[in-house]
């Protein structure tokens, strides 16, 4: 049984119509980063913020997840190996895809949170400055609870542990610009772990790994995984 560590960000989700955040038509285009995705974003304009996220949370009920969820999710169903996903995204389409556990270290769009008492709840609906948070009562600090620029990722500590004892490393989707999660890859080589990249096209952290496989997410992921159970 291998320790396999995959960390997944916005390109495993692309073929399911969700855009990522850097590629041409990203999510970012007519919107600057600052604006939308800091803490300093929601105190200055907390109404288009929230306008921001209700779009993405109602594009998320249009999309299913495609054959690398669900590749993944029919790896960690045969428990041959012990398995973690970490991943970047904000969407639920990994859980739908049959992964029952994910550390979503940038937090999730169906989760909300009390800027005032810290209450985190679930969240399918939209949210306005004029919601009120059920345990503290308090109006105007309900936000998508998502790790925004400037905040610090979640399960930091729980990734420092599996990373530094694995076996394999892989990244899927994800072009390895934003750190810290840029930099798990080097944390898995100083662990003595093997490292694949599966991504459409070469990233600036490709030198990194000890494989490159390019390539679209529903055919590299299924492809890696049927190999991983034949094993
Ligand atoms: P990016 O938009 O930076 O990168 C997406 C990657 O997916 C690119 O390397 C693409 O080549 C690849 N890609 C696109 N389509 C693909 C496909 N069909 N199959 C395989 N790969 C494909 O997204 P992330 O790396 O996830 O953070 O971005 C990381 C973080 O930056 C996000 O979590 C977000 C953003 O700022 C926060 O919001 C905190």
């Amino acid at each position: 049984m291998a320790k396999i560590v995959i960390l997944t960000g916005a390109g495993i989700s692309a073929e399911s119509g969700l855009k990522t955040f850097r590629d041409d038509g990203g999510l970012w285009e007519g919107h600057r980063v600052e604006d939308v995705a800091t803490p300093e974003a929601f105190g200055r304009n907390a109404s288009l913020v929230h306008q921001f996220y209700n779009q993405r949370r109602r594009d998320l009920a249009e999309v299913a997840p495609n054959a690398a969820h669900r590749a993944l999710g029919a790896l960690m169903a045969s428990s041959l190996h012990e398995v973690t996903i970490v991943t970047q995204n904000v969407d639920d389409l990994h859980e739908r895809g049959g992964c029952p556990s994910v550390w979503h270290m940038h937090g999730q769009l169906l989760k909300k949170r009390c800027e005032w008492c810290g209450a985190v709840s679930d969240c399918s609906e939209d949210l306005s400055q004029d919601d009120r948070c059920s345990e503290c009562e308090q109006t105007g600090g309900m936000r998508p609870d998502i790790v925004w620029f400037g905040e610090m990722p979640y399960f930091l500590e729980k990734i420092d542990g599996v990373l530094s004892d694995c076996d394999l490393f892989v990244a899927i989707g994800t072009s390895g610009a934003v750190y810290p999660a840029g930099n798990f890859v080097n944390l898995a080589r100083l662990s003595g772990a093997r490292t694949l990249e599966l991504n459409l096209v070469r990233t600036d952290n490709s030198g990194n790994f000890d494989e490159v496989r390019e390539g679209p997410a529903s055919v590299k992921v299924g492809e890696w995984v049927e190999e991983i159970l034949a094993d």
